[in-house]
């Protein structure tokens, strides 16, 4: 089922959380909000599930208004971020309850529990009290307890945050494989950018209250459309200038503040003069002893931080600075107050509209104006 919000706003005690939010999840479609911690990714939830009820705005499941329908006709599953089992039951009791409340006879209570509970692989389990349970068995419990009720969307709140890394890739897969497999329109929240790429069909990225931009996850981390995002999914290099010049496939960029020129491919909203930002990835910059690419400037490290696999490079170039996340071969050029080699092909730069969408992004429009609406 399809799940539309249109115009939402929530305040709490003043404060806007959401504002005029709109979104659009198609059915069958695992869509992740991804945001950072306090921007009202829970309460987006809440919204949709019917626990809080909006100031103002639309809901719309499959095409029928919501609003005034109480969460247990909304035909929503739900696990919350803090799991929220009931103790004193046990684990197949707690997946049970929402069957009993709905007065399924015990028959059709013992089949579903027990199809549900071999779903997330706890059948053995079935006995326990959530206090002999690991994090990852609470998380699996409650999301057996969302499914058994077999809801037309799953609503997901940060629902790996309290395992270990181990048990998150295994989760991970077992939830993109159990959503595979129902086809439940799925809205997952979570403030981790990698587990939106690992799930998602589509991204939105939720900002001050609005979705910034929705798009599946390559086009929100390589086309960010405004700095919030481009931050968001770690293009740290953003550069304010101008475009001095256009010639066929390449445009020339000046930057504000400094007399570097970077060579760009011509976008369509480009023109001479225009006042735009860029953004560059700092896996998409290479550091070499000679220069190499079209974009090539003589910089100076400042900083070098180890991050397992990569490092992570501050280099100085006239007043501007940039990060570069280039792997362990190359430690041997990066001593700090060396000159290194700044490289970048023109295609690595894209350009950010920056005015953030205020309705559901429409992607193809968006692409022939490159602008968002
Ligand atoms: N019941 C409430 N009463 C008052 N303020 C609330 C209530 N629920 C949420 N808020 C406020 O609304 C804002 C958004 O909260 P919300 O829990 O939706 O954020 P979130 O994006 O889910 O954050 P996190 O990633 O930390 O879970 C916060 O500033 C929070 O303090
Ligand atoms: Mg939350």
């Amino acid at each position: 089922m399809s799940v539309i919000l249109e115009n939402i706003t929530k305040s709490f005690n003043k404060q806007k959380v959401l504002d005029n939010l709109n979104l659009e999840v198609k059915k069958g479609e695992f869509h992740v909000i991804l945001g950072p911690s306090g921007e009202g990714k829970s309460t987006l939830l809440s919204i949709i599930s019917g626990l809080i009820k909006p100031d103002a705005g639309k809901i719309l499941i499959d095409g029928d208004i919501v609003n005034d329908l109480p969460p247990q006709k909304r035909g929503i599953g739900f696990v919350f971020q803090d799991f929220a089992l009931f103790p004193h039951l046990t684990v197949f009791e707690n997946v049970a309850y929402g069957l009993k409340i709905r007065s399924l006879s015990n028959k059709e209570i013992e089949d579903k529990v027990t199809f549900y509970l071999e779903m997330v692989g706890l059948e053995k389990h079935k006995d326990k009290f959530p206090s002999e349970l690991s994090g990852g068995q609470k998380q699996r419990v409650a999301l057996a307890r969302a499914l058994v009720i077999e809801p037309k969307v799953l609503l997901l709140d940060e629902p790996l945050s309290h395992v270990d890394a181990w048990q998150r890739e295994k989760l991970r897969e077992d939830l993109k494989t159990i959503q595979q497999k129902t086809g439940i329109t799925t809205i997952y929240v979570t403030h981790d950018r990698l587990e939106a790429i690992l799930l998602a069909d589509k991204v939105s990225v939720l900002h001050q209250g609005r979705i910034e931009q929705t798009e599946p996850p390559k086009e929100i981390f390589y086309q960010p459309k405004t700095s919030f995002v481009a931050r968001f999914v770690g293009a740290t290099n953003i550069f304010k200038g101008c475009i001095i010049e256009i010639a066929g496939e390449r445009a020339k960029f000046k930057l504000d503040d400094s007399n570097l020129i970077f060579t760009v491919k011509n976008y369509p909203i480009f023109k001479e003069k225009k006042e735009i930002s860029l953004c560059l990835h700092p896996e998409k910059v290479s550091l070499s002893t000679v220069p190499k690419e079209e974009n090539h400037f003589l910089g100076e490290i400042i900083d070098v931080k180890f991050l397992g696999m990569y490092f992570r490079v501050l280099i100085g170039m006239e007043n501007v600075e940039l990060e570069a996340l280039v792997p362990k071969e190359q430690v041997s050029l990066l001593v700090p107050g060396e000159n290194v080699w700044i490289c970048f092909s023109p295609e690595a730069l894209h350009p950010l509209c920056g005015r953030p969408c205020r309705q559901p992004c429409d992607l193809r429009k968006c692409k022939t104006e490159n602008r968002c609406h």
